[in-house]
């Protein structure tokens, strides 16, 4: 069948990366989704290991819609009883961009009474009552292409479950894992974050370090389905228990200004199940050194929007210009929204990436260092391959 993780703008390519891992090689890459060809077991394996998407849609049907006649009817045709047992419960969410139908209310509306006609067809009942397993439908229009989907996640896959608690500004845990596999760290180099806020990216990173499945401790809506057996969870979940390794020798480094967002950034590390891996450390950045060689530095500092003004982000960029500027060895990855960024840390990025947090339009400043002795040559399918295919990415010199 054919299966959707959609995330957010700037991050297809690293899905598409992920997926490639799991197995699913086959797919499709557009803006804000990865449609790929899977069966129930991928459903489940997606869930759990997919750090960067936001949700696992099963995808139900794709037609132009320039009017409601003509969404209703394809709706209508669409195989629905093959999903959705006789008492299923099935809200439906629509969205619209750039479309003739752009009124979401009657869009939704339009589908619901769609879908329960072709339901009557096949199930020979006049009234559903909806008592039963939820199936969250979406019908979204994109420049009247309609996609109809199942969303099979329920809460987004940002939730993994460990953070109870944040600092001011977090990130969220899907784009602090993107940082993480957009940068070269691997769990034999060095890894810090000097202003880690309630720890996300940190723990993200220990997490892949010790490739741990993200979705291991919470559930997925599509538990309840009568399509996925429980033969099918089990294998997904014994798979990711099999593969997930010990703790890494180094440990994390993590710090933070600010003693009371450490102490959350703690408390989430240990909730995780990781809190041996990290070290925090109350800490201004001015006042960083470290023996360690060939590490990264993978970080989200103020950007002066959320955090603080303008000026004191600019003099947070031009210490972290000074704290750095002996790392010689190590690579340095920066998420900031901050235009000025470059000019005050004094050093042109090698790349940068358009991302978003939430709804600020950030870059994400790569400063590559030295490969370390003991690696070999990086190949083509790391993190190269993710930027290149995003298209949104401008080299700089550097
Ligand atoms: C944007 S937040 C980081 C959010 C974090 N990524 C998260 O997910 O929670 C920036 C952090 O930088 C810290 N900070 C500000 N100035 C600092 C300085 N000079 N040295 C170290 N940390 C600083 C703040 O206390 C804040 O927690």
């Amino acid at each position: 069948m054919e299966l959707i993780a959609t995330s957010a703008f700037g991050l297809e390519a690293v899905v598409a990366r992920e997926l490639q891992e799991l197995g699913y090689t086959e797919q499709k890459v557009e803006d804000g989704r990865v449609t790929f060809i899977g069966d129930e077991l991928a459903i489940c394996r997606c869930n759990l290991w997919l750090r960067a998407a936001d949700r696992v849609l099963v995808k139900i049907g794709q037609f132009h819609a320039p009017d409601f006649g003509a969404l209703f009817d394809q709706v209508e045709n669409l195989p629905w009883h093959e999903w959705l047992p006789v008492d299923a419960k099935f809200p439906v969410s629509g969205k619209s961009v750039r479309s003739n139908l752009h009124h979401e209310p009657t869009i939704q509306s339009v589908t619901k009474k769609a879908i329960v006609e072709s339901l009557k067809r096949n199930y020979q009942r006049h009234w559903f009552q909806e008592i039963g397993t939820e199936y969250q439908i979406e019908v979204s229009l994109l420049k009247d292409e309609a996609l109809l989907s199942i969303d099979t996640s329920g809460v987004g896959l940002h939730k993994r479950g460990y953070r109870a608690n944040s600092g001011m500004a977090p990130l969220r845990e899907t784009t602090a894992a993107a940082l993480v596999l957009l940068s070269y760290w691997n769990r034999e180099r060095p890894f810090l974050d000097p202003f880690c806020g309630s720890g996300t990216i940190a723990i993200e990173a220990a997490m892949i370090g010790r490739n741990r499945a993200p979705g291991m401790s919470r559930g997925f809506l599509c538990e309840q389905w009568s399509q996925l057996t429980r033969a099918h969870w089990k294998q997904a979940r014994e798979e990711a228990r099999d593969k997930a390794l010990g703790k890494p020798t180094l440990s994390l480094l993590a710090s933070d200004i600010d003693e009371n967002v450490l102490r959350i950034a703690q408390s989430n590390a240990i909730e995780a199940g990781i809190g041996s891996d990290i070290d925090f450390k109350k800490m201004d950045v001015l006042e960083l050194k470290t023996a360690l060689e060939y590490g990264c530095v993978i970080t989200n500092p103020p950007y002066g929007e959320r955090l603080g003004d303008d000026e004191s982000a600019a003099a947070i960029y031009d210490d972290m210009a000074d704290a750095f500027g002996p790392l010689s060895t190590w690579s340095i990855y920066v998420l900031t929204s901050h235009p000025g960024f470059e000019r005050y840390f004094k050093r042109r990025a090698n790349r940068k990436r358009k991302l978003y947090n939430g709804r600020i339009e950030c870059h994400f400043y790569q400063y590559l260092g030295p490969r370390p002795p003991w690696e070999k040559p990086r190949d083509v399918t790391s993190a190269d391959e993710a930027d290149s295919d995003a298209g949104d990415v401008t080299d700089s010199d550097g």
